[in-house]
């Protein structure tokens, strides 16, 4: 089994949710940075919902420095050098792929992964986990999911490099209820709570028509994904 498919789950998320007190954002098709959207709301949003929407995904861009970015995909491809891009299975939510999962990073890195679990679960100190590599091919994408609740808790927190990219989130009942997401290179994105459990998510292929109407071109992107565990949920809402 590869090791992506443990993360998957397209049924059933968690019926309840602590809602979490929100952000002083107000109602918005969409938001900018630099003049462009970076996220545009489709379909009817109440305004709660979308403030509880906006704490529970969440963008950082620049998180990572350029010799960051490097230092990432340098490791990154030592380990993934061997493995060929996966295609073409009708049942995986995923195209165009290859991945692994890396524990013991260089220092350097290990660092960066310490930042990413201070600014996304709030502790340093937490043993590293696992942490997952994936790797989208200029032509990959990734269908709509909800990562397995058997194997990610709470919170997932994904790095971007290499590309930019269109993350889009679904409501899993409430199918016109959309938003699309810029993950740009070098961002880190955190997605918890209602983004986690109540809305599927995907990466788009590249060129696809984004709900920020204008065109995001996916190059090769490489994704490292960090995962809060299953357990730790109850400290973490
Ligand atoms: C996943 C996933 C998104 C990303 O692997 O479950 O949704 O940022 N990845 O690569
Ligand atoms: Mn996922």
């Amino acid at each position: 089994m590869s090791v992506y498919c443990k993360y998957f789950l397209t049924t059933s998320p968690l019926k309840s949710l602590k809602i979490i007190h929100s952000l002083g954002c107000s109602v918005r098709r969409r938001f900018y940075y630099n003049d462009r959207p970076y996220v545009s709301f489709g379909g009817v949003w109440d305004i709660n919902l979308q403030k509880v929407f906006c704490k529970d995904m969440q963008v950082i861009f620049d998180f990572l420095s350029e010799k960051d970015e490097k230092s990432l995909v340098e490791e990154a491809e030592k380990l993934l050098k061997r493995l060929r891009y996966e295609y073409d299975h009708w049942d995986n939510a995923i195209h165009g792929y290859r991945e692994t999962e890396h524990l013991h990073w260089n220092e350097y890195n290990m660092g960066i992964l310490k930042r990413v679990q201070k600014t996304a679960f709030h502790s340093e100190t937490q043993d590293m986990k696992l942490v997952h590599i994936l790797d989208l091919a200029e032509n990959g994408f990734i269908k709509p999911h909800v990562d397995s609740i058997k194997f990610c808790g709470n919170t997932i927190a994904g790095l971007s490099l290499l590309s930019d990219s269109v993350m889009r989130l679904c409501h899993t009942v409430e199918k016109d209820k959309v938003v699309d997401v810029l993950l740009k290179q070098r961002s880190l994105y955190i997605m918890k709570g209602i983004a986690r459990y109540e809305y599927t998510h995907e990466i788009l292929g590249s060129n696809v028509p984004n709900l920020m109407n204008y065109t995001v071109h996916k190059s090769r992107r490489v994704s490292v994904i960090c995962r809060s565990m299953p357990e730790m949920d109850f400290h973490q809402r």
